[in-house]
């Protein structure tokens, strides 16, 4: 089954090999949250625990964000305690994310897509969305991405519009 865990320096070694499979395909990895650490990412165990703490601190609302970072709740989409990729749900839009990114991001890993976990993964975002408060959801994915446009219509999402190449979905929650 497929489940949304809080990043954990238990499932390092899963952690790594997610990421480096990533390594075949060009541009960051949607929703890994490396970003937040000023420096390429790595694989190494002390890597993944800083990422793990900016992640715990990023989803911390007591605690201030730098500028152009919003909170968020980072997870690791896992199934049996093997981490198949990332989901990333910010609290509210900022100007950037308004026209692209949106409030949920995602990804899994090449050597596990199409079994559903995108779409199983989006769905329980949805329900922390609805946690946090929020009644509709952004998401947005390239014109070029039908992957990610079946997980978003999948999952209700209805397009507002497209531009610069973007379309962007809204899902009443
Ligand atoms: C997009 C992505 C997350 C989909 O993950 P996944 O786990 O394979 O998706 P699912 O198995 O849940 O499939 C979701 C839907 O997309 C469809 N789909 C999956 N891969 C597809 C493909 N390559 N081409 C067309 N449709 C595809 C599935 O058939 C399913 O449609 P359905 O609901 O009508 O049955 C994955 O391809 C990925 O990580 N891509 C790279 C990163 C990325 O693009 N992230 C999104 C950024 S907006």
């Amino acid at each position: 089954m497929t489940a949304l865990t809080r990043p954990t320096l238990d499932l390092y070694d899963s952690w790594a090999a997610c990421v480096a499979e990533f390594a075949s395909e060009p541009g960051h990895i949607h929703a890994s949250a490396t970003w937040l650490l000023d420096r390429a990412p790595e694989t190494s165990q002390g890597y993944c625990a800083e990422l793990v703490a900016a992640i715990e601190a990023n989803a911390d609302t007591r605690r201030t964000q730098r500028d152009g970072i919003v909170h968020a709740d980072t997870f690791w989409v896992t199934q049996d305690d093997v981490v198949v990729g990332f989901l990333q749900l910010r609290h509210h839009l900022d100007a950037r994310l308004l026209r692209v990114g949106g409030h949920i991001g995602y990804s899994i890993r090449p050597s596990h897509r199409r079994r559903g976990h995108a779409s199983q993964a989006l769905n329980l975002a949805l329900d922390r969305a609805r946690e946090l408060g929020l009644d509709r959801v952004l998401v947005t994915c390239h014109d070029d991405n039908p992957a990610s446009a079946r997980t978003i219509e999948s999952a209700g999402g209805v397009l507002e519009d497209t531009s610069a190449g973007v379309r962007r979905y809204w899902i009443e929650l």
